[in-house]
């Protein structure tokens, strides 16, 4: 190799699940007990940001997120940069020596990362990226090592509406996620988030999901009898742009994973009052309006994820103004949806 430095920088969107994953078979491995379904945002919006410099000269491994230096000996990095260096060198992808070379990674996200709003998997779908281009994996699939650093990265190196299948091999191969509308066949539906508080959440996700598989009852019924048939009616909702079956199935699940939270022992209480008004005037808009219009859904954390097409934005903005005006909570912030595909600002 000519030069002794390469450098390479990405950005990776958000995505939000409209069917939850919640729930793992397998915990070093991140495999899921059931099939879940995102929509990936716009990386205008919601993003992060890697830089990864590999260079001869450097001595140690660095890893610096949102300016503050992390362990790079972290389990979950660790299993992603060394599973990206297997699969290189098997592949012979990449000169041999660059495989050696210590790297530098620089991460940021351009949302508080306190705020619940699925910064994990924009940064390890983000770093994974940036290392399959930086060891020139380009064509091949990464959804499963994006995978292994957080479960729901894996559905954020797509754009579009994504399905993240939980397999059924044991080492976790065919745990992968996949396109299953790209985002241009429907550009009308759009996202609206509502931060209610953007304090770090009491219990994380993954400590959540882990009390779940134990203690919870319910989760088992929602793996078996719920989650296979809302996967199959939300697919044919996405591909008939059916957004009142799309708002249905959507807050449906988002209800059925928080009544699993509250089946926990001890429970995790995620929603607070304002979520839980949030959710009382959305079906209380939808019924004066004579038609869904909005859905919500809420992920591990108060913040209301609102779904609604686009002709519909202003009219929900305005009562969700009127309803939340900015006073002590924060309001509504507008992310126009739907994404863009995976860019590569610069590799060189
Ligand atoms: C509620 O992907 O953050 O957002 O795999 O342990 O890192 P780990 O968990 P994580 O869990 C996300 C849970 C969720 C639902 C979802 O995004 O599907």
């Amino acid at each position: 190799m000519d030069s002794t430095q390469l450098s390479v920088t990405c950005i990776a969107p958000v995505n939000i699940a409209v069917i939850k994953y919640w729930g793992k078979r397998n915990e070093s491995l991140i495999l899921p007990i059931n099939d879940s379904l995102s929509v990936t945002l716009s990386t205008a919006d919601l993003c992060s940001k890697t830089k990864i410099i590999a260079d001869a000269k450097f001595t140690d491994n660095v890893m610096i997120l949102n300016g503050k230096e992390e362990n790079f000996e972290n389990e979950r990095i660790q299993r992603c940069v060394k599973e990206i260096k297997a699969r290189a060198a098997e592949l012979g992808s990449c000169p041999k020596e660059l495989l050696e070379w210590k790297i530098h990674i620089e991460s940021e996200n351009n949302f508080p990362t306190a705020a619940g709003l699925a910064s994990s998997a924009s940064g390890y779908a983000c770093l994974v990226y940036s290392l399959a281009q930086l060891y020139d994996l380009k064509k091949q699939e990464i959804s499963d090592i994006a995978r292994m650093g957080s479960g729901s990265a894996c559905r954020s190196i797509y754009g579009g509406f994504v399905q993240w299948q939980k397999g059924i091999q044991l080492d976790g191969k065919d745990s992968i996620a996949f396109q299953v509308a790209p985002a241009s066949h429907w550009p009308d539906l759009h996202v609206l988030i509502l931060v209610v508080n953007d304090s770090k959440k009491k219990i994380g996700s993954t400590s959540g999901m882990a009390r779940s598989v134990v203690t919870s009852e319910l989760i088992k019924y929602r793996v078996e009898k719920c989650v296979p048939q809302r996967i199959h009616s939300m697919t044919q909702a996405i591909k008939d742009r059916d957004f009142s079956k799309f708002a249905e199935v959507t807050m449906k699940d988002s209800n059925q994973f928080h009544a699993i939270c509250l089946d926990t022992f001890p429970p995790c209480v995620y929603m607070n009052d304002v979520s839980h008004e949030i959710v009382n005037y959305i079906h209380e808009f939808n019924r004066t309006e004579g038609e869904t219009k909005v859905a919500y859904t809420f992920d591990a954390g108060p913040n209301a994820c609102l779904y609604l097409l686009e002709k519909n934005v202003k009219r929900v903005l305005s009562f969700v103004n009127h309803i939340f005006p900015n006073d002590n909570q924060k309001s509504a912030e507008y992310v126009r949806g739907i994404p863009v595909e995976y860019e590569s600002e610069d590799v060189n």
